[in-house]
């Protein structure tokens, strides 16, 4: 008996977890799923496994391991998956998802129980589903089952004729995984395109879907109801609850720095959230809703950086302070990172600010054409003075000249709308910006409407039909909230910066929170505005050390 374990899929709800780490590899309780997996196997007897990887798959070593490489898994699904490990079907074996975690016990009930095909299901699993809120039973893979076998399997059992949900774990008999690869084969031989059940095709239908074909040609399954321990480490939700860490993730400079260009050209539209610190960084990085949509990249805005250390946003922050906080909120997060620059200071300084960010593996910094030392650029009173576009060209190419590698982005900012000198100054600079090797252009705008903004964008385009190679248009949309993502997409801006949002959030809510406490004097009436305590060990990692501790037996006791 050997087992084939499936861990060639990207697992791309568990987001942050798995940008640079297979997901068989995240660990619960301190220890990767699959090498957990491996050794639960190993105690119930079973020595011979067998992988199929794909996803970042140098990652994975397992000693003594065959393993077979699914080379197109993002274009495919698990049966075809299971498929690559085709010339192992020459005797009885177990195959299993590599993204869940069970246990000895588990896996001994499935070799125990009697049957050409055992499927392990869980019975009270609608127990298991109750708070997961990233989670609906619909993704459920069910089972139903009566008189010992399985009469419907996927996620397309309806919950209420479900008695179980399938845990990813079967065992076939030699005929029986010879007779499911000829029915697969029967439908493969007219191409992996074709519609396949309830799947849109082959390609990308489940290992399920398989076996409910089987069943409908009158064969029978056996489904065993497991008592063992199960879990699945499907969203993140799911592995914090399995015990597992969402905040250690780890990065390099070299990952990080070219990601920006990469979600610019794969996705073509990015959304930035403003980071101030290590916490605001964390949360931007991990915010993630149900249909997987989180931020792509963090801003390290000069206004919010100043104001969290009580300061005015006037160009005082130097360089080294403002490089301090990228590191703090680099240190804690792994999505791109946009520096704020302001003006860039003298082109000196510029200098040494792009050769450290870029060192730091940050993706883009944008400066401002304003003069040293600026104001921010939402107060109506400043007085708001544009430098030299050829100063302020000559600055942007000291900056191209010093950088290392191509990944790294400048961007110029136009402040030709704040400082009221309209479309036409803005263009013109642009043009000329563009011309000093600039890498995207942001531009940026007071009002109450996009107005402004679409008007720019709409003479940007035709910059482009002049022969010169279209950069990425980069947008703030602070005070003209009104803007739809889609809009400005359609508009043709690809990045949009949520710039100080986490900030203010914060200082609303710390103002209310104080004035509650004082008003009650005592805190019991503040309690459903603020995060339990337990989320901040969460949040910043000291779940995982004490986890850690624990299994080393080290530490605080
Ligand atoms: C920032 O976030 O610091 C910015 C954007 O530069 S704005 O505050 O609108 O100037
Ligand atoms: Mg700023």
């Amino acid at each position: 008996m050997k087992v084939i374990m499936l861990a060639a899929g990207v697992g791309s709800r568990l987001q942050h977890m798995t940008r640079f780490t297979p997901k068989c590899l995240v660990k619960v309780h301190g220890k990767p799923l699959l090498g957990q997996l491996i050794e639960n196997y190993h105690k119930a007897g079973i020595k011979e496994i067998v992988l199929v990887t794909g996803f970042m798959r140098d990652q994975i070593a397992v000693d003594g391991a065959i393993t077979y490489v699914n080379d197109d898994y993002l274009n495919n699904n698990i049966l075809v998956s299971l498929m690559y490990a085709e010339p192992e079907f020459t005797d009885s074996l177990i195959v299993s998802y590599a993204d869940i975690l069970y246990d000895e016990q588990t896996i001994r009930e499935i070799l125990a129980a009697p049957g050409e095909i055992v499927v392990g299901y869980k019975k009270d699993w609608k127990e298991s589903y109750k708070g997961r809120a990233d989670k609906p039973t619909g993704d459920a893979e069910k089972v139903a089952v009566a008189g010992g076998m399985v009469r419907s399997i996927g996620k397309y059992v309806p919950d209420e004729e479900s008695n179980g949900e399938f845990i990813g774990v079967i065992k076939f008999s030699k005929a029986a995984i010879q007779s499911l690869r000829d029915l697969y084969h029967e439908f493969a031989k007219h191409g992996l395109d074709q519609p396949f059940r309830n799947s849109p095709s082959l390609k990308k239908a489940y290992l399920t879907d398989l076996l409910q074909e089987y069943i409908d040609r009158g064969n029978g399954i056996n489904g065993v109801a497991i008592t063992g321990s199960w879990v699945e480490v499907d969203t993140l939700e799911d592995l914090k609850r399995a015990g597992g860490q969402i905040t250690n993730y780890r990065v390099t400079p070299e990952q990080r720095r070219g990601m920006l260009n990469g979600i610019i050209t794969e996705k073509g539209f990015v959304r930035a959230m403003e980071a101030h610190n290590g916490i605001s960084g964390i949360i931007a990085n991990t915010t993630v809703l149900r249909d997987k949509s989180c931020f792509d990249a963090l801003w390290i805005s000069s206004l919010t950086e100043s104001a969290e250390k009580g300061q005015p946003d006037i160009e005082i922050m130097g360089f080294d302070s403002r490089l301090a906080t990228v590191s703090e909120v680099m240190e804690v997060t792994n999505i791109p990172i946009i520096i704020d620059g302001d003006t860039g200071g003298d082109p000196n300084a510029f200098e040494y600010l792009v050769r450290k960010a870029e060192a730091l593996g940050a993706s883009a910094v944008i400066i401002e054409d304003k003069v040293y030392p600026k104001r921010n650029s939402l107060d109506a009173e400043s007085k708001q003075d544009l430098a030299d576009p050829k100063e302020f060209a000559a600055k942007i190419r000291r900056g191209k000249d010093v950088q290392l590698t191509s990944d790294f982005m400048i961007i110029a900012r136009l402040e030709s709308f704040i400082a009221g000198k309209g479309l036409q100054d803005a263009i013109v600079r642009a043009k000329v910006y563009l011309e000093a090797g600039v890498d995207g252009i942001m531009v940026h705008s007071k009002e109450k409407t996009p107005a402004e903004v679409f008007s720019f964008a709409k003479e940007y385009d035709k910059l482009f039909a002049q022969g010169i190679p279209r950069k990425p248009l980069v947008c703030v949309p602070t005070t003209y909230d009104v803007v739809t993502e889609e809009e400005l997409r359609q508009s043709g801006f690809q990045v949009v910066i949520y710039a100080n949002h986490m900030l203010r959030a914060a200082i609303k809510a710390m103002q209310d929170v104080g004035r509650f406490i004082l008003e009650h004097h005592r805190a019991k009436e503040v309690a459903p505005y603020l995060a339990p305590v337990a989320e901040i060990f969460d949040l910043v990692g000291f779940s995982d050390i004490k986890t850690k501790e624990k299994m080393n037996g080290s530490g605080q006791r």
